[in-house]
């Protein structure tokens, strides 16, 4: 049983899941209200319900995140994410109690990677460097040299000397992405995830033909014929930022449709259209980030539960990937 189902077990077994809100509380100031009293922080990514963004402490993408929850000085951190944030959240500060709303909250993409078939995978590669994206549990961690975020990602590859042969994990797109923007070979995890596999080149191509003033878009999750056509590629953050600097008003976004949320107050006069995906549903939310709702945020403040919890060693031999992660990105001015 893994510690993620044992966990899982617990909440049932204690009737946990069971649990109702009443309709009337107002849960945006009983939120508030929790957080002081008990020194709380909410950490939320941009894929977030826009309600939840709002009631949060700090919204952002993954390094900005993994950041906040190294230096944070609350003694809580409600992190209105997926696991393995939270699980990143917890390595860093392991002294302090992690919540993530709903635990059931994964990641197709970290998913995509079991670390049993990845360690004999890399025991086939023992001179290789193991570069990991965020996006992996955390037994990942612990089988990896260096994290990185999509923010970071370049100037991690950058760090490694151009004769250290590496290995990147678990994202097939980001790490093509990578190879091309760096230059450097890599041997290449067959992950993804399934958010940003689901856009329709076709469909974009046409959408950008009724709309031929506005700039595209897209995450380096995306597959390579969509980045082939984007005006811009980048992290969430950089997404974000790229729309408020450029002078265009219209951008057609390829990522999850949550960022539309900040981009739209942070340029309430521009117009952010979602890409639109491969199937007859017209949007392209991420199912496991958006279990997350604001009735399961004020359950888990009011409960402490679910409680990210980790082993030792895992904590022990995982956090020494997102340290050097982060040594590099502070060197590097991120
Ligand atoms: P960033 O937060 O690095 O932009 O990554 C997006 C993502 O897929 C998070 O799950
Ligand atoms: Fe994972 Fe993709 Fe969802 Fe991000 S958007 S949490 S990478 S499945």
């Amino acid at each position: 049983m893994t510690t993620l189902d044992k966990a899982t077990a617990q909440l049932e077994r204690t009737g946990f899941l069971d649990l109702e809100v009443d309709p009337t509380l107002d849960l945006v100031a009983e939120i508030n209200r929790l957080k002081k009293e008990k020194n709380a922080v909410i950490l939320a990514h941009y894929y977030q319900d826009s309600e939840i963004q709002d009631v949060a402490d700090y919204i952002g993408d993954s390094l900005g995140l993994s950041q906040q929850a190294a230096a944070t000085d609350a003694d809580i951190i409600v992190f209105a994410g997926v696991h393995f944030m939270a699980e990143t959240a917890k390595m860093l500060s392991p002294s302090k109690k992690v919540l993530l709303p709903d635990l059931k909250a994964g990641c197709s993409l970290a998913d995509s990677c079991p670390p049993s078939l990845f360690r004999a995978f890399k025991e086939k590669h023992p001179d290789h460097l193991v570069v990991s994206y965020i996006n992996c549990t955390a037994e990942l961690k612990t089988l990896t040299d260096i994290c990185c975020t999509s923010t970071n990602a370049v100037q991690i590859i950058e760090s490694i000397p151009a004769d250290q042969p590496i290995i990147f994990a678990p994202d097939k797109n980001l790490g093509a992405y990578l190879e091309k923007k760096t230059g450097r070979k890599m041997l290449l995890w067959n992950g993804a995830c399934m958010v940003h596999e689901i856009f329709s080149l076709e469909k974009i191509v046409k959408l950008r033909q009724r709309h031929p003033n506005a700039k595209f878009i897209a995450h380096p999750e995306c597959e390579a014929p969509i980045l082939e056509i984007a005006d811009y590629i980048g992290s969430t953050t950089g997404l974000l930022n790229f729309t408020i600097r450029d002078s265009a008003t219209e951008f057609i976004v390829a990522t999850e449709s949550g960022i539309l949320h900040q981009m739209q107050l942070k340029s309430p006069h521009k117009t952010f259209i979602p890409a639109p995906p491969d199937n007859q549903c017209a949007c392209n939310d991420c199912p496991h980030m958006k279990r997350n709702t604001l009735e399961k945020l004020w359950l888990c403040m009011q409960y402490e539960l679910p409680e990210i919890t980790l082993p030792d060693w895992v904590i022990r031999e995982g956090v020494a990937s997102i340290n050097r992660m982060l040594e590099i990105s502070k060197k590097a001015g991120l």
